[in-house]
C-alpha cells in the first residue's frame, strides 16, 4: 500500500524517481508526487492526483533541470483525505523545508495534529502523514539550539529531529524524509508494515518500497528491520536505530531477478505475462529441488531437516488474499498426507482471537510479498506463542522471510499484476514440496509413493504450458459471458479453494460480482440466486471423490435455468452433456489437480476484464501489498 522511492546520487533525479514510481505503482495509484532538492538548497514539490501518468505530464510542463540529483516520490493509495492533489505525497512543514513520504497509519494523528496546531502549525492536507513533517519541523527547532556549537552540528539535528518525530508517533509505518539544508541526507525509516529496501550503487544510493523500483540501477540491497533508520548520501549509507540512536549493522545481500522480470515484455498487461509465464515459475520452484529417482525435496536452509519438522504436532497456515486460498489447498495435502491437524487460519482473524497454538505447532505463512500486515502480525502472534515459523514467500529478505525459521522460496520472480496468478501457483507447487518433505522425514509416505509423486509434480509446468494454448476457447467463452452482472463458482473438496479464486479473480479485475461456494452449500441459500441471468461455473473434475455430488449441483442448476459452465476433465462427456459450455483441463490426480484448473480461470477472468475495458494491472481501490490494517 503506497510505494516510497528515493535517490540521491550524480544522475538527474526526475526521471529515475518517475521510473521507480512507475515500477511501483501497483502499490497504490490514486496520486503520486515528487519532493526534489535542488542545488541551490531549496526544495520542489510537484505532486497530482490520478495515476503516474498525470504526474509525469506535470514534470514535464516544470521544466525540471537536470542539474537535480537528490529527490524522493511517491504513489498514494488513499487511507485518510481524498486522492486530490492536496492529499498527495509528498507533505511539507510550515515553511516548505522538510518534506515526508509515508506509507502507514499514524494512528495517534488527530492528538498530534490538535496539538501541532495549538502550537501555530498550518495543516494543508487531511491526511495523518502530515504531522510527521510538523513533527520535524518541531524536532529541528529543538535539536537545531543543542547541536548548533558541535561541529557537524546541523547534520545531527536533523538525523535527531527525524529520530524525535518517530517516538512521537504511534502505528505502523515506512517514511522517508528530506531537509532542503541538509541536501546530503536522506532519511528512511521503518516500524512494523510497508517494507522499505536500500539500494547500494557507486557514488549512488537508492531507497523504494519494493525491489522492482532497484532492478534497473543495482542488485546489491538490504532491508530495513522496525525501528531501524538509514541515513543516505551519495557516498554510503550507515542506519541506526531510532529507540536509541546506536548504529546497526547491515547484512547486504545480492537479489536475483533481473530488470527484464519487471518488464510486460510484449504483453498488453502484467497479468497475462504473469498468466503465460507459470511453468517457468514452477519449473524454476521445482528445479534443485526435486530428486526424481529418490523423491527427495531439498529444502535450503537448516530448518528443514532440524528435530523439530519431525516432531511438530499441529500445523497452523496463516495468510490472505490469493495466499489465503493456497494455505486451504495446503490444508487438503498437508492433513492428507501427515496425517497432522491442520488450521487454516485468515491471518486478519487469527490475532483477534486467542488461537491455540503452541511450542509443538509449526505455523505455516504464505505471502506472495512477505510485507502484508495482518500475515506479518499473526506470525509474530504465533511465534510469541511459541510456534516454529515456516513461510512460503516470493520476496527474499522480505519480512515475512526475515523473522520465520524456515523459509521455502516460491521462484515466481517479481508479480506486478494486482491479481496474483503465478504467485498462487508456485505457492501450491511450495505447499506440496513441503507435503513430500515432511512425509518423508516424518516417515508417513511410503518411497515408492513419494518418487511417483515427485514424478507427477515435475510433469506439471509442461502440463500447465499446454493448458495455456487453450487461451484462444476461454477467449470465445469470455465473449458469452462478460455481460453478466453476477456469477457464482462452485467447487467441493480441493477445488473448493479454487472455486474461491476463480470467484476473486473475476470480481477484482471485472468488478463483476461473483461468489466462490462449496457445491454442497448450495441448497443453503445460494441456490435461490439461480435464474437465467446467472451464470454458474462448477468445477467438476472426474478425478475428485465428490464427482457425483457435482453433478448433482450442476443438474440443479440447470433444472432452474442457470446459465452453467463446468470445468471438466478432457473427454468427460458426462459433465460435458449437463453444461452450456464447457472448459477442459488434461487429466491428472485430485490432489494435483488445483494446479491446472485454476490457469482457466485466471484467464477467464483476465478475458472478460479486457472485454469490459477494465484497468486490468490496476483495478480500483485495491493494491499490491497491504501494508495497513
Ligand atoms: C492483496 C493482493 C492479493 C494478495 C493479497 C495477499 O490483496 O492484491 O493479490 O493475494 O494481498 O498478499 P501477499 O503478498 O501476502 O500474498
Amino acid at each position: 500500500m503506497c510505494g516510497i522511492v528515493g535517490y540521491t546520487g550524480p544522475k538527474p533525479a526526475a526521471p529515475l524517481l518517475l521510473n521507480g514510481l512507475a515500477k511501483l505503482e501497483y502499490r497504490g495509484y490514486d496520486s503520486a508526487g515528487l519532493a526534489l532538492l535542488t542545488p541551490q538548497g531549496r526544495l520542489k514539490i510537484i505532486k497530482k492526483a490520478g495515476k503516474i501518468g498525470n504526474l509525469v505530464a506535470a514534470v514535464k510542463k516544470a521544466h525540471i533541470s537536470p542539474t537535480i540529483t537528490a529527490g524522493i516520490g511517491h504513489t498514494r493509495w488513499a487511507t485518510h483525505g481524498h486522492p486530490t492533489d492536496r492529499n498527495a505525497h509528498p507533505h511539507t512543514d510550515c515553511g516548505g523545508e522538510v518534506a515526508v513520504v509515508h506509507n502507514g497509519i499514524v494512528e495517534n494523528y488527530e492528538k498530534l495534529k490538535k496539538q501541532l496546531q495549538a502550537k501555530g502549525h498550518h495543516f494543508k492536507s487531511q491526511t495523518d502523514s502530515e504531522v510527521l513533517a510538523h513533527l520535524i519541523e518541531e524536532g529541528l527547532k529543538h535539536q537545531s539550539a543543542v547541536h548548533s556549537r558541535q561541529p557537524a552540528g546541523k547534520a545531527k539535528a536533523w538525523v535527531e529531529a527525524v529520530r524525535w518525530a518517530l517516538s512521537q508517533i504511534e502505528g505502523t509505518y515506512s517514511v522517508v524524509a528530506v531537509y532542503e539544508r541538509e541536501p546530503e541526507s536522506l532519511i528512511g525509516a521503518r516500524a512494523g508494515g510497508g517494507g522499505l529496501v536500500v539500494g547500494l550503487g557507486k557514488d549512488e544510493n537508492f531507497l523504494a518500497s519494493d525491489v522492482p523500483a532497484l532492478l534497473a540501477h543495482t542488485r546489491r540491497v538490504y532491508y530495513l528491520d522496525d525501528n531501524e533508520m538509514v541515513i543516505l548520501s551519495p557516498s554510503g549509507t550507515r542506519v541506526v536505530s531510532v529507540l536509541n540512536g546506536k548504529p546497526i549493522p547491515k547484512k547486504v545481500s545480492e537479489i536475483q531477478w533481473s530488470a527484464e522480470q519487471a518488464e510486460k515484455g510484449g504483453y498488453p498487461h502484467f497479468m497475462l505475462k504473469e498468466i503465460m509465464e507459470q511453468p517457468r515459475a514452477l519449473e524454476d520452484t521445482f528445479n534443485s529441488r526435486l530428486d526424481l529417482g529418490t523423491g527427495e525435496v531439498l529444502l535450503e536452509g537448516k530448518f528443514w531437516s532440524s528435530p523439530f519438522v519431525r516432531e511438530f504436532k499441529k500445523i497452523t497456515l496463516l495468510a490472505m488474499g490469493t495466499s489465503f486460498y493456497a494455505a486451504m489447498v495446503g490444508k487438503f495435502l498437508l492433513e492428507k498426507y501427515l496425517r497432522v491437524p491442520v488450521e487454516v487460519d485468515n491471518a486478519s482473524e487469527f490475532r483477534y482471537r486467542d488461537p491455540i497454538i503452541g511450542k509443538d505447532t509449526l505455523a505455516i505463512v504464505i505471502s506472495q510479498s512477505g510485507e502484508t500486515v495482518d500475515t506479518l502480525v499473526a506470525l509474530r502472534e504465533a511465534k510469541a506463542k511459541g510456534a516454529k515459523i515456516a513461510a512460503i514467500c516470493n520476496v527474499m529478505g522480505s519480512s515475512v522471510t526475515r523473522e520465520a525459521d524456515g523459509v521455502l522460496l516460491t521462484r515466481a520472480g517479481p508479480e506486478i499484476g494486482v491479481a496474483s496468478t503465478k504467485a498462487f501457483t508456485t505457492q501450491l507447487g511450495a505447499l506440496w514440496l513441503l507435503t513430500l518433505h515432511l512425509a518423508r522425514v516424518r516417515k508417513a509416505m511410503p518411497p515408492a509413493e513419494l518418487k511417483r509423486k515427485a514424478r507427477e509434480l515435475a510433469r506439471l509446468p509442461m502440463m500447465v504450458g499446454a493448458l495455456l494454448k487453450q487461451r484462444k476457447a476461454v477467449e470465445k467463452l469470455a465473449k458469452l459471458y462478460a455481460k453478466y452482472f453476477n456469477f457464482l463458482y462452485i467447487g467441493r473438496g480441493i477445488q473448493y479453494p479454487i472455486a474461491l479464486e476463480g470467484a476473486l479473480k473475476l470480481k477484482e479485475i471485472s468488478y463483476i460480482h461473483a461468489e466462490g461456494y462449496p457445491g454442497g452449500e448450495m441448497k443453503h441459500g445460494p441456490i435461490a440466486l439461480i435464474d437465467s441471468k446467472m451464470p454458474v461455473l462448477a468445477i467438476a473434475l472426474k478425478s475428485s471423490g465428490v464427482y457425483e455430488k457435482i453433478l448433482n449441483n450442476m443438474a440443479e442448476v440447470k433444472a432452474r435455468s442457470g446459465k452453467l459452465i463446468a470445468l471438466v476433465e478432457k473427454g468427460d462427456k458426462l459433465a460435458g452433456k449437463k453444461a452450456d459450455h464447457v472448459i477442459e483441463i488434461p487429466a491428472i490426480s485430485e490432489d494435483l489437480s488445483p494446479l491446472l484448473s485454476v490457469v482457466p480461470l485466471q484467464l477467464l477472468a483476465y478475458e472478460i476484464a479486457k472485454l469490459k475495458h477494465r484497468e486490468i494491472d490496476q483495478p480500483r481501490n485495491l493494491a499490491k501489498s497491504v501494508t495497513v490494517e
